[in-house]
């Protein structure tokens, strides 16, 4: 199934350069088996797994996963401890496979929220795949969007304090490139799992002409023909970006 889909991807034209997604709905899968929510994050992060090879398959460049939001700090500390852990597992598991696959860890969000733990890992699994230069996988921890801008508003008021820019030098490109995702393209194609219509604080900037795709389907559900699905929807769809396209 999965090789068919990918098959008909190949025909149907440009495969999404950056899919960003959303992985929710791990909490309702365990409680649908009358599981801790714990269950569920677990379940979860084999998805993380199928999907990232999943994405590589298919020839996409960028693949970044909201893993943790600066909101989830606002969760139990039972849970939240076990996300940490399960985050520290996943990156001691996968970081020698996703090295010899090419694949480039990056981690976006306030790290200095983070335990030594998990920041170790986290920071020890980016700089064991730098320059991995077959797809590149960003996880969003600890992160928020408008914070984000917000730290990108302070450093280039502090350029202009400290004389090295002036105001009207800031434009559009300049404050992307002060972002977390700064040297990224802006996704091509958004998807979000368990069927929540909205963003959740996550790339307000970045996702202005991006594609959304909304599923149903709860984040441990979610595996390679769920992904292929969203990109062929994607190549369903006309970009305008505002123009009227010539018929
Ligand atoms: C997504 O699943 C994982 C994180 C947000 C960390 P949830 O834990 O939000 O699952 P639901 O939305 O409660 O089902
Ligand atoms: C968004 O999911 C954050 C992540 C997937 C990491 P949430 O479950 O936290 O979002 P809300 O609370 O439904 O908006
Ligand atoms: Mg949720």
């Amino acid at each position: 199934m999965a090789s068919d889909l990918l098959q008909r991807i190949r025909i149907s034209g440009d495969v999404p350069r950056h899919v960003a997604i959303i992985m929710d709905g791990n909490g309702r899968w365990a409680r649908e088996r009358s599981r801790p929510r714990e269950f569920g994050h677990r379940a979860g992060m084999r998805a993380v797994r199928a999907t990232v090879e999943a994405a590589q398959e298919a020839g996409v460049e960028f693949l970044t996963l909201f893993a943790f939001s600066q909101e989830n700090w606002h969760r139990p500390q039972g849970e939240v401890t076990a996300l940490m852990g399960l985050l520290e597992l996943y990156v001691r598991r996968e970081q020698r496979e996703l090295k010899e696959k090419g694949v480039e860890v990056r981690v976006i969000g306030d790290l200095s929220r983070l335990g030594p733990r998990t920041r170790g890992a986290l920071e020890g699994i980016v700089e064991h795949t730098r320059g991995g230069p077959k797809m590149r996988l960003t996880l969003a921890i600890s992160y928020g969007s408008r914070t984000e801008m917000v730290h990108a508003a302070r450093a280039l008021a502090e350029r202009v304090q400290n004389g090295t820019l002036v105001p009207a030098e800031i434009d559009e490109a300049l404050f992307a490139a002060s972002l977390y995702t700064g040297d990224m393209p802006d996704p091509d194609l958004l998807i979000r799992t368990s069927g929540e219509l909205r963003i959740s604080n996550f790339m307000l900037w970045q996702l202005a002409y991006t594609e959304l795709h909304i599923t149903p389907v709860l984040w441990p559900d979610f595996g390679p023909d769920h992904l292929y699905g969203a990109i062929l929807d994607y190549q369903r769809r006309e970009r305008r970006f505002g123009r009227v396209l010539a018929s």
